[in-house]
């Protein structure tokens, strides 16, 4: 169970395709948002602004490597939550 909760409205949805499980996303919610809450965030739960700033929220989407607090599905697309820049996350990295 994940510690965010969405607002957004779950009548309107899309759907997508995140480490190969389809996921429904309220259309308009950020992928950001969507992965945190279903708890798939992967790499960008390293995020840290959700303002398209700090580049820790990075996620492939289609191939392609994207911020996922600025994106916003339309439906169909493929994301992969592993880090597309090869770093350690937070609960890898040794202390
Ligand atoms: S959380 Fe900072 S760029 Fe996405």
């Amino acid at each position: 169970m994940s510690r965010y909760r969405s607002i957004a409205s779950a009548r309107d949805t899309v759907t997508i395709t995140v480490d190969g499980s389809p996921l429904r996303v309220a259309r308009g919610q950020s992928l950001l948002a969507a992965l945190l809450a279903n708890g798939t965030s992967g790499a960008a739960a390293d995020f840290h602004c959700a303002i398209g700033q700090c580049q820790r929220c990075l996620v492939r989407v289609d191939g392609r490597v994207q911020t996922a607090c600025l994106y916003v599905p339309r439906g169909g697309e493929t994301v992969d939550t592993s880090p597309p820049d090869g770093r350690a996350l937070p609960w890898e990295r040794a202390s």
